[in-house]
């Protein structure tokens, strides 16, 4: 953020306009528009704020710009308000001076605001503390409750003044506030009644009525609408921006703050009622019998609604308005009014009451705020009264006369304390001061107030003069008491300049203010000046029972008669205006000078001949030249050289002496003339603005030169800084470096002389080696002699000892070799002699031999070849024999291994051999079978003759054993019967199938052989169902293939041949025909059976033959072999191809 020091800092135009320059009317305005285009609304000349209206909100009344302006000197920020409240209340609070903050400008030029905001800057920045912040909250809540009340919207503003305020804030020692005193000059009450067009009443009416509640209202007896009520002006009721409701709420807050009890504020608003009521009492004409004119009540009903607010008897008050009673010394005469008095009456109390009630208001608030004990206080008085105003129509009446007239006042005691002020200041300083020409307007005050023929006091004499009195008989007084003064101007005058002005009509005459001149309407001006309420009405009021009314009109009481005929306004306000004089004049002035920048209440425009118009009447310029004619600067010693002490070499950097002193020096130091500046007392005084400028620029210049030299200064310092840096490293990096570089100068040596040392050493060990190693050598080579020495003594020694072993081992060589040449000669020899003789063995074996075999030659030819086949033979036996012993295969019948053949012609010995030995272990084999064994075997045998290559299934039937007994009878308790029934005993039980004779199908039956019999029985039962003796049986028919058929052919004409053959089929049908073949075999008696093996027999069923025929076929069904009779004499097997 960019930070002020001064207020010749960063200005926008020029910041105080004593520094004008040049100075004209046109540069001064141009400074104000472009400051205020800028948004500076505030403008300094000298001490005096110049404050434009800005129409809208800016962001410089925020916390924060009061801590900036918070004990800092005037002109060291940007002209604020603030600034002005600060100094004020600083020199209050240090300096013990009463301050008074007087606040001017037009209707609508933001003095209120301006008072609000020096009160809440005070506030501000005043003490702290509980009971220091209820006073302030108290002080600040004071102006809604007065601006409800005593403002109301105009057409210049709508919040416009209609009263003067001025109050005194008291403070104690230490700044802190204490309390207040509110002074209230001349309400505008004919508001009550009438408002001029565009205007609105006060706005406590439109705040009552928009924002009490609906029980509120109903108490009060009144109606939300405002356009029931005469009093309110309808057209501008509704002010935009401005929220009736709310204030309402913000003032009956304000109120509770301010101290007031409930009643009271229910009191005040039924008061408000009360004026808005009367308003609605309208009259109507009434005659009466003696002919005088007399008025009526139109409708009783506001009148009857007042009386209950107030508590008043009706009629009482009804009679008021109706007579009117004029007291003299002893008698009491009362005369009827007519509708217009009437009216008037009604007028006179609405009037009378809302403006005792408004001050009643400001004596009430001024009970809360007042300050306890009776110590004096410091005093800061802000004056906000209501603002120059004319209507531009000529309707300015006598409420705008007295307005006009207190800031006439006012103009005239700013001219004064400034000029007084200026002076003052002067002489205090020492300085000799010039009179400057200005415009004194108290000539004009003098004009309305003097006391023998001033307007006032000629309105006063005629409304004191008995006879008829007019505002006619006031203007003619006026004419011919005034024609002569230069700033009153009438047609009727005797002066004939105003004779021709059209503009100024007979019944009014002009005044020429300080702010220009006013046309003023003569009409209203007794009435008002005397301010008559008729005694029936006051004392009707004072009759009511209601607290408040009865204090507001004292004079009703009857016990306090007075005759007197009370001041007139125009009177008392004169009063209480020199009064307000007087106690300003005693204080120390601080002005606030609102402008208004346009007439349209609007932001942003800026009418030049608006301001300039104001600037003109405020004096403004007189006031620049005033101040500037002296000096147009000035200021303490000390800030002074704190400025431009670095303008002059000897007040830079410090001076050490006082400050005028240096100040003096500093001035003398610079081309600048005697005469452009004073020394005062505290204060260098300086004449020309030009001058300061030359001063600030000069200081500009001089800020730079100091900035550059600062720069220059901090520069060759940052250098120096560097460059000593830089030499500092520079010594430490060739410290460094020469020492690296002896360091490696040293160590190079240190390796040189390592090196040459070692090389001397070395040399020197070297020799020392060889030295030592020659005497090494010397002692070895002595030592190597004395070894070769000893060797070769030893060796001779040794030689000479080997030779003596060698001659002594030659000797034992030579005599062993010789012994064993000795041996070798002697074993050749026994070998030879051996060999030799095994020689003369072996011819003598073979002379013998030869011998013999001549001698037996002939033996020999005759029987040698077959004793030589004889006995080659019987060795070849013998040996065929014995080897035939070692290789004989093993004693199972079944192993088919024999040894090879190893001559030709013993194959018949060696095949029967083998049979032989087959037999033999055949034979040992069946000798060890049990009985049963070799029965089975036996039979297995039979079986083997019968069926063996014969019939298909027999293979299958080779590795079955021959059970027998499958049905196991005997233990069976099944066929425990048919067991005991079996006379011998059962060599076979099996289960077989009997072919139906008629249709081929089979049926189970048991089937029993024993020697003697074959028996077939029922498979479930046991039952017997044909026994067949076994001598009945002729012959077995089977086929050749693999099936199970056997027909069993019985005898004809036996017993058992009745049905015919039995034909069956069985598993074990190689067993049942061999058993059955068996018993045949066995019997001795009995015939041998036929076994018939072929694929078709003949088989006799009863009395038919019929053929079985078995034939290949394809297994049906699952079945292996099925069999069909196919007809009488064909009965077909179809029996399933092996293949
Ligand atoms: N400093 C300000 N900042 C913003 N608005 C402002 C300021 N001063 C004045 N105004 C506006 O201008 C309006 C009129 O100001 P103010 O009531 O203070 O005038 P006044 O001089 O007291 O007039 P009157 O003599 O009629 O009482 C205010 O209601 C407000 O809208
Ligand atoms: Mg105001």
């Amino acid at each position: 953020m960019e930070v002020k020091t001064s207020l010749l800092d960063n200005m926008i135009g020029v910041g105080d306009m004593v520094l004008l320059e040049p100075l004209s009317e046109d540069s001064f305005l141009e400074n104000l528009k472009n400051r205020f285009e800028h948004n500076e609304i505030y403008t300094y000349i000298g001490s005096v704020v110049i404050s434009m209206n800005p129409y809208r909100s800016l962001p410089i009344f925020t916390p924060e710009k009061v801590e900036e302006y918070r004990n800092r000197n005037f002109y060291e920020l940007s002209p604020h308000i603030y600034a002005l409240a600060d100094e004020a209340y600083r020199s209050l609070r240090d300096q013990d001076k009463d301050q008074c903050i007087l606040i001017t400008g037009e209707s609508g030029a933001g003095k209120t605001e301006a008072s609000k905001l020096v009160m809440s800057y005070v506030a501000a920045v005043c003490g702290k503390g509980q009971e220091v912040n209820k006073v302030k909250e108290q002080l600040l809540q004071s102006n809604p409750v007065l601006e409800a009340f005593g403002n109301a919207k105009t057409v210049r503003n709508d919040n416009s003044s209609r009263f003067g305020k001025y109050m005194d804030i008291e403070f104690d020692f230490k700044g802190d506030p204490l309390g207040g005193v509110i002074s209230n000059y001349l309400l505008e009450k004919s508001r009550v009644v009438k408002q001029p067009r565009g205007e609105r009443n006060f706005h406590v009416f439109y705040q009552l009525l928009s924002g009490a509640s609906d029980e509120s209202l109903k108490k009060l007896k009144l109606h939300r609408d405002f356009s029931k009520y005469n009093y309110l002006s309808l057209d501008s009721a509704a002010v935009n921006g401005l929220d009736d409701a709310a204030n309402f709420r913000t003032v009956r807050n304000a109120m509770q703050i301010v101290g007031f009890m409930e009643d009271e504020v229910q009191s005040v608003m039924e008061l408000v009622a009360a004026v808005l009521k009367l308003g609605n009492i309208e009259f109507k004409p009434d005659s009466r019998s003696n002919g005088s004119d007399e008025s009526r009540i139109k409708d009783k009903n506001d009148l009857k609604e007042m009386c209950e607010l107030l508590g008043i008897e009706q009629s009482v008050l009804e009679r008021a308005f109706s007579y009117r009673t004029v007291e003299a010394k002893l008698e009491k005469v009362s005369t009827t009014l007519n509708v217009a008095q009437a009216y008037y009456a009604r007028d006179a109390l609405a009037k009378n009451l809302y403006s005792r009630l408004f001050s009643w208001l400001v004596t009430r608030i001024n009970e809360s705020i007042k300050a306890q004990g009776k110590t004096r206080h410091k005093v800061m008085g802000v004056l906000d009264i209501y603002g120059f105003e004319i209507f531009e129509d000529g309707d300015n009446s006598f409420e705008q006369f007295i307005i006009n007239y207190c800031n006439e006042k006012l103009q005239q005691i700013f001219i004064e304390l400034t000029l007084r002020e200026e002076q003052e200041e002067y002489i205090r300083e020492g300085i000799e001061w010039t009179n400057i020409e200005y415009f004194n307007n108290a000539v004009i005050c003098d004009l309305i107030e003097n006391n023998q023929n001033g307007i006032l006091a000629m309105l006063d004499e005629e409304c004191l003069r008995p006879g008829t009195v007019t505002d006619e008989t006031f203007l003619d007084k006026l004419n011919t008491i005034c024609a002569e003064h230069l700033h009153f101007e009438s047609r009727l005058s005797k002066n004939s300049k105003f004779l021709t002005d059209h503009s100024l009509p007979h019944s009014c005459f002009r005044i020429q203010h300080y702010a220009g001149k006013v046309l003023y309407r003569a009409e209203g001006f007794v009435d008002k000046n005397n301010d008559l309420l008729y005694r029936d009405l006051s004392q009707a009021m004072y009759k009511a029972n209601h607290k408040l009314i009865k204090q507001l009109f004292p004079e009703g009481n009857p016990a306090k008669v007075n005759l007197k005929r009370p001041l007139t306004a125009g009177f008392q306000f004169k009063a209480s205006v020199g009064t307000l004089m007087r106690n300003l004049q005693t204080k120390n002035p601080n002005y606030i000078r609102c402008i208004k920048p346009n007439d349209k209440k609007a932001s942003h425009i800026f009418t030049d001949s608006l301001v300039r118009h104001q600037l003109r009447y405020l004096g403004l310029m007189e006031n620049v030249r005033v101040r500037r004619a002296g000096y147009a600067f000035r200021q303490p010693y000390e800030p002074c050289l704190e400025r431009y002490k670095m303008l002059c070499k000897r007040t830079w950097p410090h001076w050490l002496g006082p400050a005028r002193e240096g100040v003096e020096v500093l001035m003398s130091d610079l081309p600048v003339p005697a005469e452009e500046f004073s020394f005062g007392r505290s204060k260098i005084f300086i004449r020309n603005p030009r001058t300061l400028f030359f001063l600030e620029e000069r200081r500009r210049q001089c800020l730079q030169d100091l900035a550059t030299l600062i720069q220059k200064i901090y520069r060759g310092w940052k250098c120096r800084g560097h460059f000593l840096l830089l030499k500092k490293s520079q010594i430490v990096v060739s410290a460094w470096y020469r020492r690296y570089a002896q360091q490696k100068k040293y160590q190079k040596i240190k390796s040189a002389t390592t090196v040459v040392q070692s090389y001397t050493r070395g040399w020197q060990a070297r020799k020392l080696l060889r030295e030592l190693k020659y005497q090494k050598r010397c002692v070895e080579a002595v030592t190597t002699i004395s070894a070769f020495w000893h060797g070769t003594q030893a060796r001779m020694e040794l030689r000479r000892l080997k030779q003596e072993v060698r001659n002594k081992h030659a000797v034992t060589v030579i005599w062993a070799y010789w012994q064993g040449t000795k041996a070798r000669r002697e074993l050749r020899r026994l070998k030879e002699e051996a060999r030799r003789k095994h020689a003369v063995a072996v011819i003598w074996a073979y002379w013998q031999g030869l011998k013999i075999r001549r001698e037996y030659r002939k033996f020999f030819r005759a029987n040698a070849g077959k004793k030589i086949y004889d006995f080659t033979i019987q060795r070849i036996m013998q040996k065929y024999f014995l080897g035939l012993k070692s290789t004989l295969p093993s004693m199972s019948p079944i192993d088919k291994n024999w040894p090879a053949r190893p001559y030709l012609f013993l194959g018949g010995v060696h095949s029967e051999l083998r049979r032989i030995f087959h037999l033999w272990r055949c034979k040992k084999y069946r000798s060890q079978f049990t009985e049963e064994k070799k029965a089975v075997y036996e039979e297995k045998l039979e079986a083997s003759e019968l069926f063996k290559d014969k019939k298909a299934l027999y293979p299958s039937s080779v590795s079955q054993p021959f059970k027998g007994d499958y049905l196991e009878i005997n233990k069976n308790p099944k066929y425990q019967k048919l067991s005991i029934a079996m006379e011998d005993k059962v060599l076979l039980a099996d289960v077989v199938n009997k072919i139906n004779r008629a249709n081929g199908k089979g049926t189970a039956r048991l089937f029993l052989l024993t020697k003697n019999s074959v028996v077939l029985a029922d498979q479930k039962t046991g039952q017997v169902k044909a026994s067949v003796p076994l001598p009945d049986l002729t012959s077995v028919s089977v086929s050749t293939q693999s099936d199970g058929f056997f027909a069993l052919k019985l005898k004809e004409g036996s017993a058992s041949a009745v049905k015919g053959d039995f034909l069956l089929s069985s598993e074990h049908l190689i067993e049942i025909i061999t058993k059955i073949h068996r018993m045949g075999t066995t019997a001795a008696d009995r015939e041998q059976l036929d076994i018939d093996i072929s694929d078709e027999f003949l088989v006799q069923f009863k009395h038919d033959k019929v053929c079985v025929k078995f034939i290949q076929g394809v297994p049906k069904n699952g079945n292996s072999v099925s069999c069909k009779r196919k007809n009488n004499r064909l009965l077909e097997v179809s029996v399933p191809s092996t293949a």
